[in-house]
């Protein structure tokens, strides 16, 4: 059977090029199904570098990465982007209304908006207040970043790569959005690489962890095994 994402021996150089070492290297890892990662590691690590390479947003110096046996270079990048899609920690809300916001993703990918899905993916994060015509550009910081996830929802991915998408959000919304996402991956099948600072939220929302620390994915263990295991759960680090 062949997998649903392959990650054969990335290796992205320093983005400064005084820097000899490499920001990671020999990134080697197999998702054989829809399964829920969470992406741990100190700051700097490179955790958002490798999600938005994943995604085809950044570049790679060397490796290969393959969704259901194809490969990234073969794939153009608006194909690839709406089965892999990041959504980034500081969302970035395009002008106009938030209707105009959600609307623009089907757009982009000649898709109908669906708009019942969207409705009731706003509800199920917890923003079924807002009015639809107010200027994005005004919402918070934690509204913005549930708007960005609905519309990359809306795009019905089959692998989110999400970077501390809850990051700005109080406990209720980060609830709502981990159940809501724990749902997807039961029902819709979605996979997802979850990058997060926060353990108790890796241990809650994922299978697996992908530990990344000196440059390589130094664990990838089941999330039972990551923190059950003293010694291999690095209890010293500030993830
Ligand atoms: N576009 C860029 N241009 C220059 N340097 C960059 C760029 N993106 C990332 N870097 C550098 O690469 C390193 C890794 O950054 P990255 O954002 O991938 O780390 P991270 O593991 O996501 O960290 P954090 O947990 O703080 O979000 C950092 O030193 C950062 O300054
Ligand atoms: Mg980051």
């Amino acid at each position: 059977m062949i997998p649903l994402f392959e990650v054969k021996q990335l290796t992205k150089k320093h983005w400064d090029a005084q820097v000899k070492r490499e920001l990671f290297s020999d990134i080697t890892t197999c998702i054989e199904r829809p399964v829920r990662i969470a992406l741990l590691g100190k700051s700097g690590q490179g955790k958002s570098t490798l999600l938005r390479i994943l995604a085809k947003l950044d570049s790679v110096d060397s490796g290969e990465v393959c969704f259901n046996g194809q490969l990234m270079n073969e794939v153009d990048s608006r194909t690839w982007r709406m089965n892999i899609c990041y959504v980034a920690q500081q969302a970035t809300m395009l002008p106009g209304t938030i209707k105009d916001n959600l609307i623009i993703s089907s757009k982009i990918h000649n898709r109908p908006f669906e708009e019942d899905f969207a409705r009731q993916l706003i509800k199920e994060v917890g923003l079924d207040d807002l009015d639809w015509e107010k200027q994005a550009g005004d919402l918070s910081g934690g509204e913005k970043q549930r708007i960005a996830l609905v519309r990359s929802l809306l795009l019905r991915p089959k692998i989110l790569l999400l970077d501390e998408i809850t990051a700005s959000l109080d406990q209720q919304s980060k609830e709502l959005v981990e159940q809501l996402l724990i749902k997807l991956h039961q029902k819709e099948e979605i996979a997802f690489i979850w990058v997060t600072h926060d353990t108790e939220q890796a241990n809650n929302i994922s299978e697996r962890i992908w530990y990344m620390e000196d440059g390589k994915l130094a664990s990838d263990l089941k999330t039972s095994e990551f923190f059950g295991d003293q010694a291999s759960f690095p209890t010293q680090v500030i993830l």
